[in-house]
């Protein structure tokens, strides 16, 4: 077997849309004695190194869960942290985004960021959205249900408008309405810090992914843990509801 530097099984099936919420960074910073916003700088170092080593194993799609719907119940003196991190963010790592061939997009309800934040985004997506290499996805203000609903709704305008027949509503109908609807859905879910859950992330989407829990704290998901995860992944049969294939030995499915 064939090993590369960061431990990853040459030939193995890589992931072509992974998806992580990024748990811990607030008990990263406790154990350090040090106020929460410590770790969500730190939080952003990781988020970068998760990017680089997305791109490099070959990733076509990269969903990260920055901010939740529910996340607007943290005292507020954490929310604007959150939200200065991601405008400063923004502003130090578009350009290399861009360098890097990487499309960024965000994804949620933009209409409750603050404005100055909509347009660094508006103008990090327009910059970017013809690069062919790594699609990266920021879940911000994001909820899968919030996303359903949306979905929902533009069918039921759709409707209304008379443009569409009722009867016509099925899976695929709806799923196009669905954020990230032009990528494949994630093959691979990540959630780090423990928590077993998939708290309102890409409900839709989910819905046939590998899921990967680790105890491992956000900021100290590096390159290795990132393989480690792609490795898990690799030893999975995927079969979306079918049998195994008894003539191709079940492969990757
Ligand atoms: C969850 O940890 C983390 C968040 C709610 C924020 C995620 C933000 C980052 C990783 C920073 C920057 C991101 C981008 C895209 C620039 P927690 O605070 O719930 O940790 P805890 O469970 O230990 O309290």
């Amino acid at each position: 077997m064939t090993v590369d530097k960061q431990g990853s099984q040459a030939g193995a099936p890589v992931p072509r849309h992974v998806a992580i919420i990024m748990d811990g960074n607030g008990r990263w910073a406790r154990a350090r004695n040090q106020p929460r916003h410590y770790g969500h700088r730190a939080g952003a170092r990781a988020v970068r190194e998760a990017v680089e080593a997305c791109g490099r194993a070959g990733v076509e799609a990269l969903t990260l869960f920055a901010f939740s719907s529910e996340n607007w119940r943290r005292p507020a003196t954490e929310v604007r942290v959150l939200m200065e991190l991601f405008l400063r963010t923004l502003d130090r790592e578009t350009d290399r985004l861009h360098e890097n061939d990487i499309r960024l997009r965000m994804i949620g309800d933009r209409s409750r960021l603050e404005p100055r934040l909509r347009e660094r985004i508006a103008t990090a997506e327009r910059l970017t959205r013809d690069n062919r290499g790594l699609h990266l996805n920021v879940a911000a203000s994001y909820g899968g249900r919030w996303d359903i609903a949306c979905a929902a709704r533009a069918l039921a305008r759709e409707v209304a408008a008379g443009d569409r027949d009722p009867e016509s509503i099925d899976e695929t109908a709806l799923g196009e309405q669905i954020s990230l609807a032009d990528l494949p859905a994630p093959d691979l879910f990540v959630r780090t810090g423990g928590e077993r859950r998939i708290s309102n992330f890409l409900l839709w989407q989910l819905a046939y992914t590998e899921l990967y829990f680790t105890d491992v704290l956000w900021p100290d998901f590096d390159a290795a843990e990132m393989h480690r995860a792609m490795d898990w992944y690799a030893s999975r049969q995927r079969r979306f509801g079918r049998v195994p294939d008894a003539d191709s030995g079940a492969g990757h499915a």
